[in-house]
């Protein structure tokens, strides 16, 4: 018998995949259009896609966001992502750690992360509601070199079984205050608004990730797990990506993160010239997992590493941070949504 927060992590997987294309129909990155440079004056030799997220040193600046933990089918997609990381020189965030706290027995689905890869940045994630000492028990189970905190509430409202209380704040400047490594505050695909910025800078967050709607969609994923209520009315709810970084930039003094549809190397930049500073994918590389396995999943991100220095070569742009010096225009949604907010 697989016990049932086990079990919920298999189905997430399944879950991911089984909606994969249907949430790509719409892709709200195409909304940015980046305008070309006929005159980059620069070469692919000299693009250096190396970042930096406050203290956190990334060779790339895209990694594996957030995924999973806590079951055996997880361990086996964690295994296969951290030897890809390892090989290319991705981060990676792993699922919840939350699930360590009721089931030990599937630790190593997490630690093989850090086995693998002992000199790759290893990013934690939990929910809001932990304690100081839950955290530092995650971030010491992967020798964790950052900690994402998961904000949620969309999903758990959906979740039969979820929480229905959400009074996070408090503990959040808790565990800034308490723990020693950076903690990012993540959104896991619905995006979040200039007023969620301003309030989590106040709490003395400063890095973000704003996961916005157009990939993976967990009002979907949990509706069908629930099999009986049904929220086809929020299957469109949040921000997308885009939207999400507008309102990021209406915010000053945040590192943003943007994670959400990211299914290409040119989303990757599009989000980079928006503001984001680094780019966190999840579903796209799941899927491509799912469908080639670990020695397709590998080539993929080889393919994404050589193809984002090309593009950024001919926007002319050396640094991830450049990105936002480049020309764009936006679709008329997006456009829309902009002079509303402005
Ligand atoms: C997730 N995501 C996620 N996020 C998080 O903070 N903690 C978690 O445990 C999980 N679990 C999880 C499982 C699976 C199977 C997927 C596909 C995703 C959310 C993820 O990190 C990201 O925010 C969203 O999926 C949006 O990005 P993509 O998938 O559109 O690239």
């Amino acid at each position: 018998m697989i016990p049932e927060h086990a079990k919920r992590k298999n189905e997430h997987l399944s879950l991911a995949e089984k909606f994969y294309d249907q949430t790509h129909h719409q892709h709200p990155f195409d909304q940015v259009r980046l305008l070309p440079n006929a005159l980059p004056e620069t070469a692919v030799a000299d693009v250096k896609p190396a970042i930096k997220i406050g203290r956190l040193h990334m060779q790339w600046p895209f990694y594996f966001e957030a995924m999973t933990g806590g079951s055996d089918q997880a361990k086996k997609v964690n295994t296969a992502l951290a030897r890809v990381a390892q090989k290319t020189g991705l981060a990676m965030a792993t699922g919840s750690l939350s699930i360590t706290f009721k089931l030990p027995q599937f630790n190593d689905s997490f630690k093989t992360v850090r086995k693998i890869n002992p000199d790759g940045i290893v990013i934690a994630n939990l929910g809001a509601n932990v304690t100081v000492e839950q955290a530092q028990q995650a971030i010491d189970l992967l020798h964790a070199d950052a900690l994402e905190i998961h904000l949620n509430s969309t999903q758990e409202i959906v979740m039969p079984e979820g929480e229905r209380s959400f009074r996070w704040a408090a503990n959040i400047k808790k565990l800034i205050q308490h723990l020693d490594v950076p903690i990012i505050v993540k959104e896991v695909g619905f995006g979040m608004t200039k007023e969620n910025l301003t309030s989590l800078k106040k709490l003395g967050v400063s890095l973000v990730n704003i996961s916005g709607r157009g990939g993976t969609n967990f009002v979907k994923i949990e509706d069908r797990r629930n099999h009986d209520a049904s929220f086809a009315d929020l299957y469109q709810w949040g921000l997308t990506t885009p939207e999400s970084l507008f309102e990021a930039q209406m915010v000053k003094d945040l590192t943003v993160i943007a994670s959400g549809g990211i299914t290409c190397p040119l989303d990757v930049i599009k989000a980079g010239v928006m503001g984001a500073q680094a780019v966190g994918v999840a579903g796209y590389f799941l899927h491509e997992y799912y469908q080639n396995g670990e020695d397709g999943l590998l080539q993929t991100v080889l393919n994404w590493q050589e193809e984002l220095k090309r593009i950024m070569t001919i926007l002319g742009c050396q640094h991830f941070n450049d990105l936002p010096q480049v020309s764009h225009v936006y679709g008329a949604d997006l456009q829309n949504y902009i002079q509303q907010r402005l």
